[in-house]
């Protein structure tokens, strides 16, 4: 079967489960080498005045929300993508906040993660095929600057930079756990984004990771504890300013003539160090 082929990618997280206002659209079945994604694949156009933008979108969670962030199957998502000629990624997820000049609702352009996650698939490398892959910088500076001038645009409070914890979960933390994050220097919570920024990078895909504060975790004095309830309560207005985000920076990144000279998309160059066969 003849996939339907997109240039951006967005993989949604909680609350984010469709995007509005695309023509030619399709869920697909996509059967990848590591198995089936999170669900099918949303693909369509968003119409410009340049004839149009391909997006494939891919509700991370599944349709529902299904899949806990242990199960999330990222190496076939994140192949999923690759398959239908994505070149870039955003990322959209839910996250608690660990500094107080980060209330819910603000949008977090994050740069840096930090894994406290155990046990999950984290490499399209193995069975001898060795490569490593720098993650120094583990997302895409270009595409930073697109999510940054269309959040800017559209009014959305954020930051540009942040560094992002995951954590296994599915539970929240606790408060010593809370607290040593911030004492870590980290900016903001959640359970998903640092497995597909290490994938994305292995992908050769451009990846941004927009982080949505919908809690202050448990560590805030003047808060409550964070609950699913209130994250669903915030959830519902980011998930809209989530979909006008990707409307309105979809034209700049599919424009952007940088974008097949990006360090991301030569990330294997140096990478590989496997003996080539004879
Ligand atoms: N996602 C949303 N809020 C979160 C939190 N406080 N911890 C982990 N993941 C989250």
């Amino acid at each position: 079967m003849t996939l339907p082929t997109a240039q951006i990618g967005i993989v949604g997280g909680s609350g984010l489960y469709d995007l509005p206002g695309l023509t030619d659209t399709a869920w697909t079945t996509v059967d990848t080498p590591w198995g089936a994604p999170s669900d099918q694949v949303f693909t369509g156009t968003l119409p410009t005045p340049q004839g149009g933008v391909r997006l494939a979108f891919l509700p991370r969670h599944g349709r529902g929300h299904r899949l806990t962030p242990s199960q999330v199957p990222y190496r076939a998502n994140i192949a999923a993508l690759k398959m239908l000629g994505c070149t870039d990624v955003l990322s959209l997820s839910a996250v608690g906040s660990l500094r107080a000049d980060l209330p819910p609702g603000h949008f977090v352009v994050v740069d840096q993660f930090i894994d406290r996650t155990v046990g999950r698939a984290a490499s399209f490398f193995e069975s001898g095929l060795v490569a490593h892959v720098s993650l120094a910088h583990p997302t895409c500076s270009r595409l930073g600057d697109h999510v940054q001038t269309a959040l800017g645009a559209i009014g959305v409070p954020h930051v540009r930079g942040g560094t992002y914890i995951a954590i296994e979960g599915p539970q929240f933390s606790t408060l010593a756990e809370s607290r040593l994050y911030r004492s870590w220097n980290a900016d903001v919570i959640g359970m998903t984004n640092l497995p597909e920024a290490r994938l994305a990078r292995e992908a050769e895909l451009c990846y941004a990771s927009v982080s949505m504060v919908t809690d202050f975790d448990c560590w805030h004095p003047d808060h409550d504890h964070v609950t699913v309830e209130a994250v669903i309560a915030a959830l519902s207005g980011n998930a809209g300013n989530a979909k006008t985000l990707v409307a309105h920076s979809a034209p700049g990144i599919a424009a952007d003539g940088h974008g097949p000279g990006c360090a991301c998309r030569r990330a294997l160059d140096h990478a590989l160090i496997t003996a080539p066969t004879a």
